[in-house]
């Protein structure tokens, strides 16, 4: 398994993208820990992009609980309809915040945190599995092109599910 990372140094988040795609891809192929993977690809998007919070809520026991993360301590359950986690496993689709302090009930893990993104993740049932959320430490930091992204790599996550 390769252990390195290569992406280019550009501000063009686009083609950031494109290239750990196919790095996450492999990377998940050669293991079959769950954890493993979740925590390496929290690995691959803080080293790409250097948010400021990368990390996987899953549900477990009717809530959404923390598992593979890169960042401050982080709040460890979340109920389903709580915060931006929870309006995106309730809604079933990726939630774009701008603003975290103009979100009705975001939960504020870090007072550090400016914008978020959180990506709902399907068994294969259809089911929610879990969420993956992104939080910056700049306002506005997120768009199309994250959701894009991060929607390829959930993708990927659905795979070895
Ligand atoms: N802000 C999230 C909680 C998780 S932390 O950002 C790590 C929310 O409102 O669901």
């Amino acid at each position: 398994m390769a252990e390195s990372l290569a992406f280019s140094k550009t501000a063009d988040r686009k083609i950031v993208y494109a290239e750990i795609a196919p790095q996450i891809e492999s990377l998940v192929a050669g293991e079959t820990d769950l954890v493993a993977n979740l925590a390496n690809v929290t690995a691959v998007l803080k080293e790409a992009f250097g948010f400021f919070w990368v990390g996987f809520y899953l549900k477990k026991e009717g809530q959404l609980v923390l598992s593979a993360f890169q960042g401050p301590l982080a709040c460890t359950r979340i109920d389903f309809g709580r915060g931006v986690c929870g309006h995106a496993y309730q809604t079933r689709a990726t939630v774009i915040v701008p603003d975290v302090d103009a979100f009705p009930g975001h939960i504020a893990c870090s007072s550090s945190a400016r914008s978020e993104i959180v990506v709902p993740i399907f068994d294969r049932t259809g089911e929610v599995f879990g969420v993956l959320d992104v939080d910056s430490d700049r306002p506005g930091d997120f768009s199309e092109t994250d959701a894009a992204g991060l929607e390829k790599i959930v993708k990927i996550i659905e795979g070895i599910i």
